[in-house]
């Protein structure tokens, strides 16, 4: 859908994502230390006024202004501050290395502008910091609920996880969520998730005599490439925990 499209859809005085945060992005970010975040595709700012309330200082990028609007109502009910930022995914250059999180929820592209949103994407985190991925499966059209029906702009998580060679994938699976219809009957709806780090930058070498010759296991898994890692683990994974994690809560939503 282009920004037109996005202007009329929220036009209403009702939010069509509801105020509730995207369940898997509350989950997700459940063991991180609040820093800087970026929300891509923010639409009527659920996510990043929840992140706002969370201790982040929250940038959004969307390119309908409606969205924006109803984002910054929504902010301002809450009593806390976010930066919306209006601009086209396709063609907008975040901060290089500026954000804790990248977060990038339902935005559904053709593969060549997908491929392009992500590579910015990723270059928008920080080192140590996560991207999150999260939006409609390719498979939820046959056997999901809901959702965009056109197969060129859903995606699967080793699409993405295969689109972002600089980055540790720490997770890529099929999660499910609830849905209910129009009708009322209760459904089930298939996302993709991809979450993924990008390495911290490598320790200096220890000065000669300053400590014991032996390599620290921590500093060599740090030196070795992502693919590297992603190639002895196969696929899906979780990482171990990092300094900057906290312990998780439980999400809100
Ligand atoms: C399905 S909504 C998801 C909104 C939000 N991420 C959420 O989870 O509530 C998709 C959003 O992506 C935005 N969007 C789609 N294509 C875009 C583009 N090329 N540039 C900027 N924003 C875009 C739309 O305006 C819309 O707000």
């Amino acid at each position: 859908m282009d920004r037109e499209g996005w202007n009329r859809r929220y036009e209403g005085r009702e939010l069509i994502w509801t105020a509730q945060p995207n369940r898997f992005l509350a989950a997700e970010v459940a063991g991180l230390a609040p820093g800087r975040a970026l929300d891509l595709g923010s639409g009527e700012g659920r996510n990043a006024v929840w992140l706002a309330e969370h201790g982040w200082d929250v940038t959004t990028v969307d390119f309908s202004e409606v969205g924006l609007a109803k984002g910054a109502k929504l902010a301002d009910e809450r009593g806390v501050r976010v930066s919306w930022v209006l601009a086209d995914l396709t063609d907008h250059l975040p901060p290089a290395g500026a954000f804790d999180l990248t977060a990038v929820l339902y935005v559904h592209l053709p593969a060549g502008e997908r491929r392009k949103m992500l590579a910015a994407a990723a270059a928008s985190v920080a080192p140590g910091g996560v991207l999150l991925v999260v939006g409609h499966d390719t498979s939820n059209i046959e056997e999901g609920y809901g959702g965009p029906q056109d197969p060129a702009i859903l995606f699967t998580p080793e699409d993405v996880a295969g689109e972002l060679p600089e980055l540790e994938i720490e997770r890529a699976e099929r999660v499910r969520r609830n849905a209910t219809s129009p009708e009322g009957e209760e459904r089930e709806a298939i996302d993709a998730l991809v979450r993924a780090r990008k390495p911290p930058p490598p320790e200096p070498p220890l000065r000669a005599g300053a400590g014991s010759r032996r390599r620290c296991p921590a500093s060599s898994e740090r030196s070795r490439t992502p693919a590297a890692r992603r190639r002895e683990v196969g696929g899906a994974w979780r990482s171990p925990r990092r300094p900057g994690d906290r312990r998780p809560r439980s999400p809100a939503a």
